[in-house]
């Protein structure tokens, strides 16, 4: 796991506005980005496709060692069918947080995340633990975070509903990402603390980049 010099780690919860920020920084920094809640996303999809319960610990856990994603900036496969548009479906984001306590199945997803960097010499990956546990030795570490109405005002933005109800399932799902036993989300010791709510995408990369970039 030495490697982790070129990786930007970027951690916080649901809507702070990781994907936008971390796809962007990527480009700015010119380096490959990965999605790590996609790959929970996709073994959750694989579950739900098999029939497999989510909560089905040992199942899933058999089901994440031996799925196939194949991950690129825009895309995702699992076992070779386009999975993009059904990871970020209602069934998948709904049963997604049991998947993504299951130790095996980080376990598994870990390891994957840290060869995936390593064969490409670095990289943003974005996520829950990437500071905290995939890449504890990363160069930057960033936590970005935003307030809750304006979370649920941008899935809203993104996938239609009603801000309410959007609010209590980012809140329920917080709750649970925040309370596992295994890699729960946290701040690392050592990340910066971006507070994303009143500042545009621009200006929040240009702040990560310049840090980066020392
Ligand atoms: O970022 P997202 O909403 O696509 O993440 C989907 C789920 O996976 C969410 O419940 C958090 C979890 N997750 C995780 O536990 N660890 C990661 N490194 C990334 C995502």
């Amino acid at each position: 796991m030495t490697p982790s010099v070129n990786v930007v780690a970027i951690d916080g919860p649901a809507g702070a506005g990781k994907s936008t920020i971390s796809r962007q920084l990527a480009r700015v920094l010119n380096l490959p980005y990965l999605d790590t809640g996609a790959m929970y996303r996709g073994i959750t999809c694989a579950a739900l496709r098999s029939g497999v319960d989510p909560t089905d610990d040992s199942a899933v856990a058999h089901l994440a060692v031996s799925t196939i994603l194949d991950i690129s900036d825009d895309a995702l496969f699992v076992d070779g069918v386009d999975a993009t548009l059904d990871i970020r479906g209602e069934a998948v984001t709904r049963a997604v947080s049991s998947v993504a306590a299951n130790s095996e199945v980080r376990r598994e997803l870990r390891e994957r995340q840290r060869s995936w960097v390593q064969e490409r010499g670095g990289g943003v990956v974005e996520g829950r633990d990437i500071a905290t546990v995939v890449f504890p030795d990363a160069r930057l570490k960033v936590f970005l975070t935003a307030s809750p109405l304006v979370r649920a005002q941008r899935r809203v933005a993104q996938i239609g509903g009603d801000v309410d109800q959007i609010a209590r399932d980012i809140a329920e799902r917080d709750h649970k990402d925040s309370t596992r036993t295994d890699s729960p989300l946290r701040e690392s010791v050592n990340s910066i603390l971006v507070d994303t709510s009143n500042r545009s995408i621009d200006d929040v990369v240009k702040q990560i980049a310049e840090v980066f970039r020392g």
